[in-house]
């Protein structure tokens, strides 16, 4: 049945049904809840989230300390250190006084071309539920609930509003709903959002069959809210079981709610489910007269905040190759240290989402710390090598504000061709967006933003100027306009702002004081942005200077990556590769030097056609904004490298799950043709990936000798639902190298009849240089259960499962059995 709908069921109540606290089924505003005075519950603010808090006012002065992104977080494998990772983002968003962070993003990276991947912890359902249950449980530790993102199959950027995943029951249960299932069963989070695409034929907010796998198969007891702007039938809504329509202020649910209870259109039970839940989240971050709220579990000084994430960093760092044991670099052997590539002086923090966090205090970058860190008697030498593949923001060029205010001016209008200025500052950015009212002029009228900068030019420069945003925007220069952008598609005014798309032109800007102006007039909306970027010409090839350094130096350490743009909310990506001037750069430097080593600032799988010619290559997601420093301390060996790959690392574009294929004409995405997705992919087909999922070097060796399956005191096997519990596999093994490390041993299952298989436990082990230690791992329950398509529910196979010990997707390992 589906959680609350409308059914035979009489309820007569003769004065009516009561429609209590209906209000607060609607936003009030982009980031708060509407309060009831009749319910006692108080306006609540829910923040994205996951990366780190975002300003409520889109403002790039609201500062909140960057995390490390989902998949930094998943190569980690340590539900404790995530959990910690958890605290800080929990308390952050308490002394902002935020009541719900949106995250983590429990979704699936089935292709490594999912705009959003570097969000997602893993390719794994059951790595991506453990850590996701983690960051739950220390945000919610503190106080501030987590809304756990996107229920269910959010993995395509592309159309993301209107497309369909089509995915069988037995790929939804196993795999995508897996982690969003490990998440409520174990950490319980506040909210859970529901994605904007459909599943199957119908809206996720809209989904009475999917709403009910959480309500009434996974008791789940929190809100369920659409994502934002993601509800476009209130008495669809209302049945499927949704509780809350964000953002504000409320278009389907709200007083809409009561009205189509009132009509008899749906169950008065319905709207007091929505009701008390809305209700319970106010008593548990506090919001309720009369509720008691968790109190933050620790509070942490922000010198230790930051120590964790630095934590947090290093030990997300995945060694893919250390040809002879290049790193740690021994310092005491080099007099230059050559630092080439991009990402070491503009490292990536994030990707693009309206989620972007502006960095709290200082941010110290690679290139700095490794300065820092070589010390007076290396000679450290830097060049980028490559330019920027994305436009930059037009105050990363230097630019200024009329009154010489390093800035832009930003100003906003009244509607028409008058001067009738209502607000206006110099800021720090030239992208903005707002939710809701523009300042000085409020909401639901038309208006004007204006951005103005001034470019001091030592010379005749060729630029490309870009703008957008969601009215007509004109482009000038020195009061010549250069460019009209006509406003964005109806249907897709949200996927213009999230990718923030400009539209361009080249021109020459003559020496001297240049003014380039945007002004975009627009109509009434719910969001209103606008855009403004340029990226000058390149007046000489940056290789040559980073090849000539290189050439000089004693060791090279290349840091090359994505940018911000690159891996975006509301677009996928078209190759898993590299930037080809970061490829091109990486080959040069290995022509003419040897112990080089590359840095790979890129949170997904990518393709690394020239590994085999470097000496190192260090994966190092975005880390955060601890980055500079937790990079200086593994390369120079005070750290050493400890993570593990949580995705497959393809050897080309042809091996991604599902290349080649895409929506079709009703925008339909078919998941048969990427199932199963990630290593079981690999496993099924039969190819091998560049770098498989759980492999990682460190600075010593491990050898694997023993595996023992067994099943302990606490061996259960009652309903098929909750799987198999009390199995345990004990492994032996020994440090072989010179220092101490950490090895993550994995096991993997495959039941009786099976082709491929699945990771079912890990377990962290510390073992000195030349020691052996005994790891336990336990088996996941929820592991053992495979969904029976045909009886609709889950069973546990009988017979021989084989379980493998190993330290590796594609490790042949160490075989058991376990006869269930
Ligand atoms: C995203 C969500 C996010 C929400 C609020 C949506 O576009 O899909 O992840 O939490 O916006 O910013």
């Amino acid at each position: 049945m589906t959680a609350g709908a409308a059914t035979s069921e009489q309820e007569i109540n003769v004065a009516g049904p009561d429609l209590t606290g209906a209000e607060l089924t609607g936003g009030l505003n982009g980031w708060s809840t509407s309060a009831s005075a009749g319910a006692g519950v108080e306006e609540m603010v829910l923040l994205d989230g996951p990366l780190g808090i975002v300003s409520k006012a889109m403002d790039e002065r609201d500062t909140s300390l960057i995390m490390p992104s989902g998949t930094a977080l998943g190569a980690t494998w340590n539900p404790e250190l995530v959990s910690e990772v958890g605290q800080v983002i929990g308390q952050q968003g308490v002394e902002r006084g935020v009541s719900a962070i949106l995250g983590p993003n429990l979704n699936m990276p089935r292709s490594p071309l999912t705009g959003r991947g570097f969000e997602m912890f893993s390719e794994d359902p059951f790595l991506t539920g453990v850590l996701g249950a983690a960051w739950v449980d220390g945000v919610q530790s503190q106080g501030v609930g987590s809304c756990t993102k996107h229920v269910v199959a959010n993995d395509t950027e592309t159309e993301r509003r209107r497309m369909n995943s089509r995915v069988d029951e037995v790929t939804l249960r196993e795999t995508y709903l897996r982690p969003f299932e490990t998440a409520v069963r174990s950490a319980n989070p506040w909210m859970l959002m529901m994605a904007y695409n459909r599943v199957n034929g119908t809206h996720c907010s809209q989904n009475a069959e999917l709403i009910s796998v959480l309500k009434d198969e996974w008791n789940y007891d929190g809100v369920v809210v659409s994502d934002w702007y993601g509800v476009d039938d209130t008495v669809a809504a209302a049945n499927a079981g949704l509780d809350l329509e964000m953002p504000g202020p409320a278009t389907y649910l709200g007083a809409r709610f009561g009205e189509a209870v009132a009509a008899g259109d749906v169950a008065p039970r319905r709207l007091r489910d929505a009701v008390e839940r809305v209700t319970r989240l106010a008593d548990r971050t506090g919001r309720r007269s009369g509720g008691t709220a968790t109190a933050p579990a620790q509070l942490r000084s922000q010198e230790e905040q930051r120590a964790i994430l630095r934590k947090a960093a290093s030990e997300s760092f995945v060694l893919l190759e250390n040809k002879g044991n290049v790193l740690p670099l021994d310092m005491s052997g080099i007099k230059t240290l050559a630092v080439v590539g991009p990402n070491a002086d503009k490292p990536c923090f994030q990707g693009g989402t309206f989620a972007t966090v502006r960095p709290e205090g200082e941010v110290v970058t690679p290139l700095e710390a490794i300065r820092e860190a070589a010390g007076p008697g290396v000679e450290v030498l830097y060049e980028p090598g490559a330019a920027p593949s994305s436009a930059l923001s037009l105050t990363d060029l230097g630019s200024a504000a009329p009154d010489g205010t390093p800035g832009v001016l930003l100003e906003v209008l009244a509607a028409g061709d008058a001067e009738n200025v209502l607000y206006s500052e110099v800021r720090k950015a030239s992208a903005f967006v707002w939710f809701g009212p523009v300042p000085g002029l409020g909401a639901g009228v038309p208006g004007r933003a204006r951005i103005t900068a001034h470019f001091d030019l030592p010379e005749t420069t060729r630029w490309t100027l870009g703008a957008g945003g969601t009215g007509v925007s004109s482009l000038r220069v020195d009061g010549s306009e250069v460019l009209v952008v006509p406003p964005p598609a109806p249907d897709d005014v949200m996927g213009v702002v999230a990718r923030a798309d400009t539209q361009e032109v080249a021109l020459d800007l003559p020496a001297g004081n240049v003014q380039v102006v945007i002004d975009m007039a627009f109509q009434p909306g719910r969001v209103q942005a606008i855009t403004a970027v340029a990226t000058p010409a390149q007046v000489r090839d940056p290789l040559t200077a980073a090849v000539e350094i290189a050439a000089r130096a004693d060791a090279v350490v290349i840091v090359i990556g994505d940018e911000q743009g690159s891996s975006r909310e509301s677009a996928d990506r078209t190759t898993a590769a590299l930037d080809p001037a970061d490829d091109r750069l990486v080959n040069a430097v290995a022509e003419v030097a040897t112990e080089t080593i590359v840095v790979v600032n890129a949170s997904r799988a990518v393709i690394l056609p020239w590994a085999d010619k470097v000496k190192a290559v260090l994966m190092a997601w975005f880390p955060g904004q601890e980055f500079g420093r937790a990079l200086a301390s593994v390369l120079t060996g005070n750290a050493a490298p400890s993570g593990r790959l949580p995705v497959s690392f393809p050897r080309r574009d042809e091996d991604i799950p599902g290349w080649g294929t895409g929506l079709d004409s009703e925008l339909t995405l078919d998941y048969a043709a990427s199932e199963p997705m990630g290593y079981r992919h690999f496993q099924t087909t039969h190819r091998q990936p560049r770098y498989a999922f759980g492999y990682g070097l460190g600075y010593t060796t491990f050898e694997l000798s023993d595996a023992v399956a067994s099943v302990g005191s606490s061996f259960r096997r009652e309903t098929a639902s909750d799987g198999v519990s009390g199995l345990y596999v004990r492994a032996t093994i020994s440090n072989t190298g010179r220092f101490h490390g950490r090895d993550v041993l994995q096991a993997y299952a495959k039941a009786p009849g099976e082709m491929d298989f699945r990771l079912v436990g890990f377990a962290a082990v510390s073992v000195n240089a030349g020691d052996t230690a005994e790891a336990e791992i336990a088996l996941d329950a929820l592991g053992f259960r495979r969904w029976n398509s045909s009886g609709s529910g889950w069973t546990v196979p009988s017979g021989d499962w084989e379980v493998r010990v190993s330290r590796s997707a594609s490790d042949e390992g160490i075989l058991c059995r376990i006869a269930l």
